[in-house]
Parts: C-alpha cells; structure tokens; sequence
C-alpha cells in the first residue's frame, strides 16, 4: 500500500512498546519487514522532553519506511507533538486509539477515545492540521461486545484527513487475550475510503495469506508473533510468493542475536541493553535443545561475553546437527 509517494508494503511490524525498539526494528527490517512503527510516544513527554521519550523516538535510516506513534488526549498537545516529531523526518506520524493500559486509558487516553468520538475527531483534525506527513491512526473494534463501533470511528478519523486505518480486531475489553475479529475489519474495510490495515493473530505466512484474503485489508501487523523470530516476516513473504523458507541455521541465528544486542549496546550501553536484550534472549532461544536448564542463567545476562557465553553452551547442546528445525 501507498501513502503519499511512499510505498509502505503490506507486511508490517506492528508498534510493540517494550519490544519493538530501533535495535529489534533494525533486525526485523532485514528480514523483511515492509513499514515499523515506534513505540508509542506520550504527547504530555514529549512536551516535558522526558528523557526516556527522546530515546524511544530514537531511529535510523535503515528503519524507513517508519510510522512515530504519538498517544494523548489533549488535541492542542497532540498537535504540538506532531510538529515536533515531524523534524524526525519519520514516514509518517501514528496516532493510538487501541492502547487497553489501565494506566493509559484511566486518564482518558488510548482506547479510552473510542468512547468520546468528538473529543478524537478534535485530536485527529488538529494532528492533521499541525503536519505536512501523512497521519495515520491505530484503533480497536471498539470497547466491548456491547459498543463495537469501528465502523463510525474510521468514518470519523477520514473526515478528519487521516489517510489510513490500522484496527486491532478485538475490543479494549477483551486485551490481548481471545481471538481478533478478522470479520469486524474485512466489514469496516468494505465501508472505508481510506486504507485498513489489520491488526491481530498473524502468525505466519498462511495466516497473513487469509487475513488479507478474508478481509480484502491493504496491509497486516505481526505482532506477538514475531518475539524470537524477525525472520517471520521474510517466511511470509516467501509464502506468499509460494516459495520455499528455511529456518535460520544456529550459526545465522546466532549472528542476528549478537548484532541485535550490539546495536542496543552502541546506543544504551552495555549495562541497560543486556538488561532489556534479556527478554529476547529468551524468545530467541526458546526451544533450543538444553535451553530449559539454562533460562535462569539466560534471564539473568548481564553482559555482551555472558550473552556469548549462553549462546556457545546452546551450540555444544546442539552436537553435530546445527539445524533448529521445529523450533516453530
Ligand atoms: C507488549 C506489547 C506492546 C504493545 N505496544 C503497542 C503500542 O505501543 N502501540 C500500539 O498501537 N499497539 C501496541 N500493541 C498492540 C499490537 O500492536 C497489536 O495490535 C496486538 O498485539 C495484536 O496483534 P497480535 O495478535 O498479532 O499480537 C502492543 C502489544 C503488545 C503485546
């Protein structure tokens, strides 16, 4: 899909706080990715230029095309974050209507803005009006089973100049867990004039084959599927061109995993990125031969030697066969 002059694919990573930083962002787009998304950034940090935001919005040249992700729920701030964000020169500014957090939505952000359309429409028109990039926004189906109500909010968020709708297909009731409701997106995509993309349970090639089949969708985000597994997006996109994908051999994926924690380390250094890398270390080698035995010593990495350390016991667990086959 195209927005503006930029093509944007159709394979996205989908915004993943806490997972989905410039590192991980770097390693997914080598395999494949088509468009990544930030970490949301709060328009109430930005305006304070909290420390933690400046780094979250943080990213390189190889992560284009990228989507900043702003959420808030004062339309003036909105405004302002996005002229900000705008000097980043980033593909295009996303605003999050889908977030479920207590923390967020108790204070009338996130999803909580499904809830007050005209208080949204506000912030989506003055987002829209404050920039020259395109301005894309993230929703839910709606609250719960009794308010599902995409449908009026896509409408809403188009009259307001937004140029493209990512839905996650469940509601802020249901979070994360149950099943996404590829049926409520494929009905909100018959009606919109803008491009949908989905978001949620695309697990692998033949699942994104469907979802877009089902749903007639511009675009899908892998989320949660792609912890441990960046090369997910190049194994969908081998499926969809019906080709053939291998799973990455130790040795490959080994060279992924030490140049993921590498680029943390170049930006966070060593103490703060093996500290973060811990979680996807996990991911990474989960399933490996041994790895049981050794978690609690993987959870517990504290430098770039120790990462390297884990990764030579998995080797010698592995014996003579190198490949991983079946680590899903
Ligand atoms: C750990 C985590 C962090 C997330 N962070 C964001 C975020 O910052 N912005 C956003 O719009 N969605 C966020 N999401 C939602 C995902 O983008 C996605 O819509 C959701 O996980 C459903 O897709 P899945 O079933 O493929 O995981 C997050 C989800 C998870 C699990």
């Amino acid at each position: 899909m195209k927005l503006g002059s930029t093509e944007l694919g159709r394979i996205f990573l989908a915004p993943l706080s806490g997972v989905a930083d410039s590192p991980f962002r770097c390693i997914c787009k080598r395999f494949g990715a088509d468009t990544v998304y930030s970490e949301m950034v709060s328009s109430e940090g930005l305006s304070r230029e909290n420390e933690r935001t400046v780094e979250v919005l943080r990213f390189t040249d190889e992560e284009h095309p990228i989507g900043v992700q702003l959420f808030g729920r004062d339309p003036e701030r909105m405004a302002t974050s996005a002229r900000q964000v705008e000097g980043l020169k980033p593909d295009l500014i996303d605003m999050n209507f889908a977030c479920p957090a207590r923390r967020i939505v108790s204070r009338g952000g996130g999803c909580a803005l499904m809830r007050e359309p005209e208080t949204l429409s506000r912030i989506a028109s003055a987002v829209v009006k404050a920039t020259d990039l395109p301005v894309t926004a993230k929703i839910r189906i709606g609250w719960d089973d009794e308010n599902i109500n995409a449908l009026e909010i896509t409408s809403i968020l188009e009259d307001a100049g937004v140029l493209a709708v990512a839905i996650h297909g469940r509601t802020w009731r249901q979070g994360f867990k149950g099943i996404s409701s590829w049926e409520e997106v494929a009905r909100v995509k018959r009606a919109a004039g803008i491009p949908v993309i989905l978001s949620g349970d695309v697990t692998s090639g033949e699942t994104a084959e469907r979802a877009l089949q089902k749903t007639g969708c511009d675009a899908v985000m892998v989320g949660r599927a792609v912890y441990g597994l960046p090369w997910i997006f190049k194994a969908i996109h081998a499926y969809l061109k019906g080709e053939e994908f291998t799973v990455p051999r130790f040795g490959e994926m080994r060279q992924v995993i030490l140049d993921h924690v590498d680029m943390g380390i170049a930006t966070l250094g060593e103490e703060t990125a093996v500290m973060r890398f811990r979680k996807h270390l996990l991911w990474y080698t989960k399933g490996m031969p041994g790895v049981v035995a050794l978690r609690p010593a993987v959870s517990r990495v504290a430098t770039r030697q120790e990462v390297e350390m884990m990764l030579d016991r998995l080797s010698e667990n592995l014996g003579s066969s190198e490949a991983i086959d079946g680590k899903r």
